[in-house]
């Protein structure tokens, strides 16, 4: 009984904590594995956390994950709006998708209203800073005991 998760993140988010802050807060991308490891391991689950600026990597990593993963939490960043080929590897998923946002994107410009991604997840954080990818974990922990039943 699998129950690692993928956390994956998407492009510039390696920047976080330098990159806007004023959007995206001020903890790094390590504040947020930290933190990820921590309430996971509280919770039951391992943690595989990545980030990569291509495309490619992440939809690779999706396919790794088909091999040993009980669930994906991704922040596609920027591809969450342009990238049919990210939502057609997460269709290959068959474990629960969360989708999280560090910002709230419906508050932003309209180019961020649509995600590819949405359609495939059981649930969308967005607006809840770094503090999403917590509650992900802890809606995800529910979904995984619920797949093992
Ligand atoms: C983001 C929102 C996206 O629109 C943006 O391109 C990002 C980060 C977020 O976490 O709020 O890079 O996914």
């Amino acid at each position: 009984m699998s129950k690692l998760i993928y956390i994956l993140n998407g492009p510039n988010l390696n920047l976080l904590g330098k990159r806007q802050p004023e959007i995206y807060g001020s903890e790094t991308l390590a504040d947020v594995e930290r933190d990820c490891i921590r309430v996971a391991s509280d919770l039951g689950l391992q943690v595989r956390f990545l980030q990569s600026n291509a495309e490619h990597q992440l939809i690779d990593w999706i396919h790794e994950a088909r091999e040993d993963a009980a669930g994906i939490i991704i922040n596609p960043a920027a591809y969450t709006h342009t990238s049919v080929a990210i939502l057609d590897s997460l269709n290959a998923f068959d474990n629960p998708i969360i989708e999280v946002h560090i910002s709230n994107v419906h508050k932003r410009e309209p180019f961020r209203h649509h995600s590819y991604v949405s359609s495939v997840a059981s649930g969308v954080m967005a607006g809840f800073g770094t503090q999403g990818y917590q509650l992900a974990l802890q809606r995800m922990a529910v979904l995984v005991a619920a797949a093992n039943k």
